[in-house]
């Protein structure tokens, strides 16, 4: 593992390749004027935060965006920053569910996504390493190779342009695969840094460590309380994966951790994969190579489950012997995991929410193609705020109503909130006395007939806080590899001193004095 000296902060333990590149925000922006009146709030400055906040302040808007830590703190300093107009959810599922138009529809959002990001980095001079690849999906068996031909005419019918491949880019063995050109990936924190710094160019502000804890609608315009100052503005955009709060997002999205490798191979003369491949395995692999401090890395990713689930520790240690099953591996360099949403019927929410009276927005449930998906929403959110039609507003508007796309799934997913919410609550272990406790360990206990997240510190020291996780009552489960406290229901994250660090709750879990 990579131990940097200052790395840019995340929320989470492990490291990223990414996060030697520290936030640009400039110190200038950290103090700001008496008046605190701005057009457009933006909360939260990882790439769909700022691609909103520049395309707004590039046509004139005033704009402020908050964020609870540094730039990129959140999914975008954890993203394996793949570029790519074929998504998860599928062209053969979007087209069944929402109809050719739409998949052809979804098909261009995901090519202006790519333009988007070529012109901005072209503007502004960005250097972030984006490269163009060729992207491979690859079957292994009969079933999935007949899915697979169902993608490859799916995705022409959409207007994509992929074509059967010969190989897959990897010494993996396939039945089928099938390539994907003009795909790309680039450093998402040099991305980050370059829109920071065209947005600031443009008088654009940037406040970091300011956790907004509270909006209010107050007729035309809203009060937004961060860092217990108040900031005013005529429209709010929260670029926060889920919106604060008890909404209709909580139910319709459903969190998901997914884990990446930074490797080093034993063979540095051309091993490493020159595109972007992925399997079809439940849950998929991906791998990309990029090159870090000079040489290349081999990143491979997947092992994905939904957040407090399953054991992250095994989910490192099950994609690192897949990976050694076909590469001779030097290092293991990097380590990390982040977390995604994946909407019920597989199409992100992005626009105006229609709740509100009229001027807040969201951009949420990305699945695992955040780069596009944030890119696109900062077109479509400031095309609306802007007063522009976006011809992908009504495709991706937060208030559409596709009863039967996804209908199953947000049944499942709802069927297994309510069943944490009451399971949970039984079965702690009996605890007495903390030494039983290993440093770096967090557990729910019972002691002394009171329900604990209790969690032991590299010093030994203690801390006890109580498990209901502050967004709608759930039990939190600890994650040993990012030591933070997963909430199972809608991916609400908390540090071991019980902080928020991911959304939807924006209040801490209540300590408890021992
Ligand atoms: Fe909703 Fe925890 S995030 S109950």
């Amino acid at each position: 593992m990579k131990n940097s000296k200052e790395i840019n902060p995340r929320d989470g333990n492990t490291e990223s390749p990414w996060q030697s590149v520290i936030s640009s925000v400039s110190d200038a922006t950290r103090v700001i004027a008496e008046t605190d009146a701005f057009e457009v709030i933006i909360i939260g400055a990882g790439i769909t935060g700022l691609t909103t906040a520049l395309l707004l302040q590039k046509a004139g808007k005033k704009c402020l965006v908050l964020e609870a830590g540094k730039a990129g703190f959140g999914t975008t300093g954890g993203t394996s920053a793949h570029l790519n107009t074929f998504f998860d959810a599928t062209y053969p599922e979007i087209e069944s569910d929402f109809g050719l138009h739409a998949a052809k529809e979804v098909a261009d959002s995901g090519k202006e996504a790519m333009s988007i990001i070529a012109s901005l980095v072209k503007e502004y001079e960005i250097d972030c390493d984006l490269e163009y690849k060729d992207g491979y999906l690859f079957s292994e068996n009969k079933k999935e190779t007949g899915q697979l031909r169902e993608i490859l005419e799916a995705s022409r019918r959409a207007g994509i342009a992929v074509t059967e491949a010969e190989n897959n880019d990897l010494p993996v063995p396939f039945d089928m695969a099938i390539r994907f050109s003009h795909q790309g990936q680039f450093h998402p924190l040099k991305y980050v840094n370059g829109l920071i710094a065209a947005f600031q160019e443009l008088g654009g502000t940037v406040l970091e460590d300011c956790f907004v804890t509270e909006h209010k609608e107050v007729d035309n315009s809203l009060e937004v309380v961060a860092g217990g100052r108040s900031f005013y503005a005529e429209q709010l955009v929260y670029a926060t994966h889920m919106p604060p709060g008890i909404t209709a997002f909580s139910f319709r999205c459903a969190p998901y951790r997914s884990y990446v490798l930074g490797l080093r191979l034993k063979d540095k003369s051309g091993n490493y994969p020159t595109g972007l491949v992925y399997d079809m395995q439940e849950p998929y692999h991906y791998f990309r190579t990029h090159v870090v401090d000079g040489e290349p890395l081999l990143i491979v990713g997947g092992e994905d489950h939904k957040t407090g689930h399953d054991d992250p520790e095994q989910a490192f240690a099950n994609l690192e012997k897949y990976a050694r099953q076909y590469y001779q591996i030097e290092s293991v360099e990097y380590r990390w995991s982040s977390q995604y949403y994946i909407p019920v019927d597989g199409l992100p929410y992005i626009g105006r929410l229609a709740a509100s009276k009229r001027n807040i927005y969201i951009a949420t449930g990305f699945n695992g193609n955040g780069m596009m998906f944030g890119t696109i929403s900062g077109k479509v959110i400031s095309d609306q705020i802007l007063g522009v039609e976006n011809r992908y507003g009504d495709l991706y508007a937060p208030s559409r109503l596709k009863p039967v796309a996804g209908f199953s799934e947000f049944v499942k997913e709802n069927a297994d909130v309510a069943w944490h919410f009451v399971a949970d609550r039984f079965g702690a272990e009996d605890m007495d006395k903390f030494s039983e406790l290993k440093k770096g360990e967090g557990k729910i206990v019972e002691f002394k007939g009171e329900q604990l997240a209790v969690y032991k510190d590299q010093q030994g020291k203690v801390t006890a806080l109580s498990p209901v996780c502050t967004h709608a009552g759930c039990f939190v489960n600890f994650n040993a590899a990012e030591q933070s406290w997963d909430c199972p229901c809608h991916g609400g994250r908390f540090d071991t001193s019980g902080k928020v660090i991911c959304g939807p709750p924006r209040k801490d879990l209540r300590w408890v004095d021992l």
